[in-house]
């Protein structure tokens, strides 16, 4: 699979040398770039970028951070947004293969359905970086590597910090991201995977909300009137949810962060603020900041360097909660 990965990239190096001296010594001709809808003359590679949606500030800061990093290193970025549909991100990736891009980033909304299309990549020698989340395909050489966060990791760090703080016994409502997406699995299995081994601590509801603040609260309303007394402590896949979780809480007459435990991931500025607001309890990170290191293997890609890049490239998160949530708040940039 490595050789196949070296000689296809290889190969694109060599091309992209072609190109160039093929504009230098023919300026009337078409390059690739034009063909991929670059300015005339243009000599930048073009990256096709298909993002999952734009509906909360961690997704936002995720897609800035792609935008600058690829400016930054001197590439056309064409971005598509996929609204929440898994449909619009695959036609997104067959119009950026149409087009002839020179390399292809996905931020998968579900893991499934990405064989086909991934498979028409590699017939075209576009090489595809998976950002984000994480897929399932038959063929692992589909994708060149995959940059993100260690999500099964960050639901470790979420049930650890609570096993802690509630000394093993609570009664937990789970709310889930959206259904098929990576984060979503891992952060459920890695949870349970904790809490299995401390019998006290219960999950008495879990239920999807998405990764959406409104609908979180919904969920959450709904789950305060069917458990009301029981709940002892909400684990949210996000901070979003958390915050809905918490509005539905304060509606209820309860006080989030005091009656009921609130711990979520992605640590959020806002999410920052509800835990010096005394509403949140814990958040771990899940940093959107990774246009940099994608780039950087974008970079390696179109040289053909891909020896040295690993299958997964993920970054460390860390676990904040009240007791440093003050010290940290000004830092953070998303
Ligand atoms: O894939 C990362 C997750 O997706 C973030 O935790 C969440 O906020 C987003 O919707």
């Amino acid at each position: 699979m490595k050789n196949l990965l070296n000689t296809t990239f290889s190969r694109r190096a060599f091309v992209f040398s072609a190109l160039a001296l093929s504009a230098v010594l023919m300026p009337g001709c078409a390059n690739k770039d034009q063909a991929a809808g670059g300015d005339a003359g243009d000599k930048k590679p073009t990256i096709g970028f298909v993002q999952t949606g734009d509906l909360s500030d961690w997704r936002k800061a995720h897609t800035q951070s792609v935008k600058e990093a690829a400016e930054a290193a001197g590439y056309n970025l064409k971005f598509a947004d996929g609204q929440a549909k898994l449909e619009n991100q695959v036609k997104a990736v067959s119009s950026f293969i149409s087009q002839g891009v020179d390399a292809i980033i996905i931020a998968p909304l579900e893991v499934s359905g990405w064989d086909n299309v991934l498979e028409k990549a590699k017939k075209r020698n576009i090489p595809v970086l998976i950002l984000d989340r994480q897929v399932e395909v038959e063929d692992d050489s589909l994708y060149v590597t995959y940059i993100g966060a260690d999500t099964y990791n960050e639901g470790i760090l979420a049930a650890k910090w609570l096993v802690e703080k509630v000394d093993g016994k609570a009664k937990v409502v789970e709310l889930q991201g959206s259904q098929g997406a990576s984060p979503t699995i891992n952060r459920r299995d890695s949870f349970l995977e904790v809490i299995k081994d401390h019998p006290g601590i219960e999950i008495i509801a879990s239920q999807a909300a998405d990764y959406e603040l409104t609908k979180a609260k919904e969920v959450m309303e709904a789950i305060l009137k069917a458990k009301g007394d029981e709940i002892e402590v909400v684990y949210a896949h996000n901070d979003y949810m958390a915050l809905g979780a918490i509005q539905a809480i304060e509606e209820a007459g309860k006080k989030p962060g005091e009656d009921i435990i609130v711990l979520s991931i992605d640590g959020m500025k806002s999410a920052f603020e509800a835990m010096v607001a005394g509403k949140l309890n814990c958040t771990v990170e899940c940093n959107p900041l990774q246009g940099p290191k994608a780039m950087e293997a974008i970079g390696k890609i179109l040289a053909g360097e891909t020896d040295g890049i690993p299958k997964k490239q993920m970054v460390l998160d860390k676990v904040f909660d009240q007791s440093n949530a003050a010290e940290e708040i000004g830092s953070r940039k998303y």
